[in-house]
């Protein structure tokens, strides 16, 4: 199947490499809704895409609450804000997300290995560490678990998909400022530009 870019792909793609120099232009800010309808918002190192289909790929601990909510049937519904600070400008990404855990049985087995090989050792260690969130253990070991084989991703380390439906990209510089909204409408993406 054949599967043109987004056309709001271009415009992110530019704009991290014009915000190379900022490690922090690769952090994001993911919001998702809980059960009871309560937004939750944390920040997540984009990991790069899943291409063919242009998904942003994000890594996170099963044991996670947002991968707990998932797993129990919350909304997958998610925007990621994203701030790129040289450049100033924001893209916001809305749309579903999906988890690739260690008993995934689709094709997407693959992308979470090299996901989880790709990670540095400092990041790999994480998902040795004991339950996030569970009161903090009085034993140092507990702190300190053996590094984990780069090639074997533990059990607790998960793949996270976001598919965006509807894409806004806001710059500030210029004048005026431009805003575009991309929308994902019977299968096509259509641009527009919006008042921001
Ligand atoms: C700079 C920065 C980068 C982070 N990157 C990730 C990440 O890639 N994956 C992740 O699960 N959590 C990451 N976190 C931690 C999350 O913000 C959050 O605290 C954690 O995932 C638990 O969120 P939850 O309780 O909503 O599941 C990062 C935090 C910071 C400050």
């Amino acid at each position: 199947m054949n599967h043109p870019l987004p056309p709001w792909r271009s415009p992110i793609a530019r704009a991290l490499h014009r915000n190379r120099s900022l490690a922090y232009a690769r952090y994001v800010q993911l919001a998702t809704v809980d059960a009871s309808h309560r937004p939750e918002n944390r920040t997540m190192v984009f990991r790069g895409w899943l291409d063919p289909v242009s998904q942003l790929k994000f890594v996170t601990d099963i044991r996670s609450t947002k991968a707990i909510n998932l797993l129990a049937g919350a909304s997958d519904w998610a925007e990621v804000c994203w701030y790129f600070p040289k450049t100033r400008e924001q893209f916001r990404l809305s749309g579903t997300l999906t988890l690739i855990a260690a008993d995934t049985t689709t094709s997407h087995h693959k992308a979470r290995q090299e996901a989880w090989q790709q990670m540095s050792d400092a990041g790999r260690v994480q998902f040795a560490w004991e339950t996030p969130g569970a009161d903090r253990s009085a034993d140092p070991a507990a702190l300190n678990p053996p590094q984990p084989d780069p090639n074997q991703p533990l059990d607790t380390f998960c793949l996270l998909l976001l598919e965006a439906v509807a894409v806004t990209h806001l710059e500030l510089r210029g004048e005026p400022q431009s805003c575009y909204l991309y929308e994902l409408l019977d299968g096509e993406w259509q641009t527009r530009s919006i008042n921001p």
